[in-house]
């Protein structure tokens, strides 16, 4: 008998040991980043769904201020992104990146002092390639350890760092670069991957990134944005605390859906663990915006210690359930209407949402910020619109 134990000990020692072998072969880069940061998915504001490249110095200042006055900065939105067409199209004789002359005259430094004047955070943009995306801003192929120092010494908070003009070269190759000159820079620097997915980017990115992006740009329209987290979640379970799937930005409040549709977008958003990036201007934010991306039963969601990615666990044609876990022990689930026409009833069961069929849940509505009367055992059901959601936290009961 003791014989045998031995043996299965040894046997199960040898498992782990290949398995955290295997991990090492699956993913070279595992290690590299280690910056602490991500522990829970980023949540902040980017220039570039609303204002395209029509950013300056006075806009960020602003947008900055109205993430203070209207609250959101204390719900945890602590990130100003810059996005593209903030530089000058040439570096310096000294071959550093320069703020762009008329729209940031007083440099890039001086807004990063005057965002974390208000508390919040700074972030820039660039590209793993010789050029931006859109203005054809220089990129940091190349040039890695100089962006990183300078954008260290600037006092910048977070990169996002694109995919254009890229040469053709691995992003394997190409994004650790960046992890590595970001660290010798000594500043904690977010490290947002912008690949689009094209590279089964989700499997090596932990350790490389703190987010990468699994899809291509989000259009402000329901298909967009519904297509893209089809598409996240095919990777859901490469995310965990320090490195995140990222479905790419907000497009709440851009109005180019309704408001039962941004509800969706913003529930699955945060049932996914994606980052919370808000695209709109929050300067002019509407009651009814600031209620969806301000929702603070949905962000804690979002924010959720336990780090799981919440996926689709249901299809039935057009009605699906999204479900997850949360700490310690709940589950999150959305009732997704898919149908542009009909409202229809949902269930979800227990064996859907990973509970044991027995269990007495306590229901509590998200939207309606409500505890439903009566508890729930086996199932939910409701009755959901077209191209909307109900989204629920189940808490199971003692002894159920
Ligand atoms: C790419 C990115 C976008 C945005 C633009 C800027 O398309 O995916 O998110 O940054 O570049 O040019």
């Amino acid at each position: 008998m003791e014989k045998v134990l031995t043996t299965l000990a040894i046997l199960l020692c040898l498992i782990s040991c290949l398995s955290v072998e295997c991990r090492k072969m699956i993913n070279p880069h595992r290690n590299l980043l280690a910056n602490g940061l991500g522990l829970t998915p980023a949540m902040g504001w980017n220039s570039w769904n609303r204002f395209g490249c029509n950013i300056n110095e006075t806009l960020i200042k602003e947008t900055a201020d109205a993430i203070v006055s209207t609250g959101l900065a204390e719900l945890g939105y602590q990130y100003v992104n810059l996005d593209d067409c903030w530089a000058e199209y040439n570096r310096t004789p000294k071959g550093e990146v320069v703020g762009n002359y008329k729209t940031f005259p007083s440099g890039i430094k001086a807004l990063a002092d005057y965002v974390h004047s208000k508390g919040l955070k700074l972030g820039i943009y660039s590209s793993a390639g010789d050029r931006t995306c859109s203005t054809g801003m220089p990129g940091s192929l190349g040039y890695e350890y100089v962006d990183a120092q300078t954008f260290a010494s600037w006092g910048i908070d977070y990169l996002k760092y694109d995919n254009c003009y890229n040469r053709n070269i691995d992003p394997q190759v190409r994004y650790p670069v960046m992890t590595k000159a970001l660290r010798q820079a000594g500043r904690p620097i977010y490290y947002s991957l912008c690949e689009w997915g094209q590279s089964n980017v989700a499997t090596w990115a932990a350790g490389v990134g703190n987010s990468w992006r699994t899809t291509g740009d989000i259009v402000d329209k329901w298909d967009s944005m519904i297509g893209i987290m089809d598409q996240n979640d095919g990777n859901a379970r490469y995310a965990k605390p320090g490195g995140w799937n990222d479905p790419d930005m907000l497009e709440v409040g851009n109005g180019g859906m309704t408001h039962d549709e941004y509800i969706v977008h913003f529930s699955l958003w945060a049932l996914a663990k994606a980052p919370l990036i808000i695209g709109c201007d929050v300067r002019t934010i509407t009651k009814e915006v600031k209620d969806i991306i301000g929702n603070e039963e949905v962000i804690a969601v979002n924010q959720d210690p336990l780090g799981v990615q919440g996926k689709k666990v249901m299809k039935d044609g057009n009605l699906e359930v999204w479900a997850g876990p949360l700490c310690p022990g709940s589950k999150v689930v959305i009732l997704l209407n898919r149908d542009s026409q009909e409202s229809s009833s949902i269930t979800a069961t227990w064996e859907d949402v990973g509970l044991p069929r027995h269990t007495s849940v306590e229901v509590r509505d998200l939207w309606k910020h409500e505890t439903l009367k009566g508890n729930s055992t086996g199932s939910l059901t409701a009755t959901v619109g077209p191209h909307s959601c109900k989204m629920f936290i189940l808490k199971p009961l003692v002894g159920t």
